[in-house]
């Protein structure tokens, strides 16, 4: 079977990047016959950016909600909260002592924020933990402990599946056998990136993110605040480089897609186009929004099914996935 597994950080509430790039696909993917899926909440991640108890544990309650509301079935899929899993932060430390410094100092994230330190007239280091630093190493162990084959993500995360390759290679060839299956990450290339209301990439750390399960007049609103350029109606628009028109994209059928084209070159003024976004956009969340809502409203049930889901990977996969990397490297036996 091929093993698909992904994770969406409780740094905050689920939102239609997180939605589109990530949850979306994981979940049709988890439908393929010769599929085992592994979903998680990664919640040690979010220790990085929000150090706000009541705001991870709010988010790590969302994002469960979100994913079950859109159809993950916790009995086909490995359904968890990263720290409920102490195989994770054990492994990390496994594959600490085989990464390369070099390697993490190339990554996206630690390299934006000394760029932005040095812009500053800052130290470079000034103000970044060692866990921003580390943060690809853990994400390596959450893929490599259950030898992930494929990993769907957003174009965003694609460095860190690299590096998690990397990793898992050097300890396939430190400690002499194929420990590790080598990952690749899945991106669907027709979706790629969403953009955020300003059309920079959505993202929780920008602020300018739409929320998966808006109500619905929250959701216009957000949604006529997409920029977009000052053509008048009449006018015709470019398709690329619009904020807009990408959004439509991700959530419409080619054919509905050629159509908000041409749309587009006849000159829609954006109040309708923003009108028609909204259309489609609510015509495929307003069912999963219903869901959420009861879920959000039974915290004890999504906490069972986390429970649950985290105590039968680890008897079945975690546990016995790290007493085989501790004797491969030497540490005591546990068995
Ligand atoms: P996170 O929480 O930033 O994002 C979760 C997933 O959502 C995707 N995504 C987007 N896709 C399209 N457009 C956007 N605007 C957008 N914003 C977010 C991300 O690409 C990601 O797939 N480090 C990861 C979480 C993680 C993980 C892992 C993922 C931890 N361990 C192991 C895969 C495998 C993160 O912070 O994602």
């Amino acid at each position: 079977k091929t093993r698909v597994l992904t994770g969406i950080t409780t740094s905050g509430t689920p939102h239609l990047g997180n939605y589109v790039g990530a949850i979306r696909p994981a979940i049709a993917a988890s439908r393929a016959p010769d599929a085992e899926s592994f979903y998680f909440l990664a919640d040690y991640h979010s220790l990085i950016k929000a150090q706000d108890p009541a705001r991870t544990q709010r988010s790590t309650l969302e994002i469960a909600a979100a994913w079950l509301a859109c159809g993950l079935d916790p009995d086909k899929v490995w359904f968890y909260r990263q720290s409920d899993v102490p195989e994770i932060p054990e492994l990390t430390w496994l594959l600490t002592c085989v990464a390369g410094k070099g390697i993490l100092n190339r990554a996206h994230a630690y390299k934006a924020a000394v760029d932005k330190n040095r812009a500053e007239g800052e130290d470079d280091d000034a103000g970044i933990t060692a866990g921003l630093f580390m943060y690809p190493v853990l994400m390596a162990a959450d893929i490599l402990l259950f030898n992930a084959h494929k990993v769907p993500v957003g174009r965003d995360q694609v460095q860190h599946i690299e590096m998690a390759r990397d990793f898992g290679q050097r300890f396939n060839h430190v400690y002499g056998d194929e420990y590790f299956v080598l990952p690749e990450a899945a991106v669907d290339d027709f979706v790629a990136t969403l953009p955020g209301l300003d059309g920079r990439k959505m993202s929780k750390s920008y602020d300018n993110t739409i929320p998966m399960f808006a109500p619905r007049a929250e959701l216009k609103k957000l949604i006529a605040g997409i920029l977009t350029d000052s053509r008048m109606p009449g006018e015709p628009k470019d398709t690329e480089g619009s904020a807009l028109f990408q959004f439509y994209q991700a959530f419409a059928s080619k054919e509905q897609t050629a159509a908000f084209a041409q749309a587009f070159a006849d000159g829609i003024g954006w109040g309708d186009a923003k009108q028609q976004l909204f259309e489609r956009i609510d015509a495929e969340v307003a069912p999963l929004r219903e869901k959420y809502e009861a879920l959000m409203a039974k915290p004890d049930e999504i906490e069972a099914i986390l429970r649950d889901g985290a105590a039968r990977l680890r008897a079945a996969h975690a546990t016995p996935a790290l007493l085989r990397l501790r004797e491969a490297v030497g540490l005591r036996d546990l068995s």
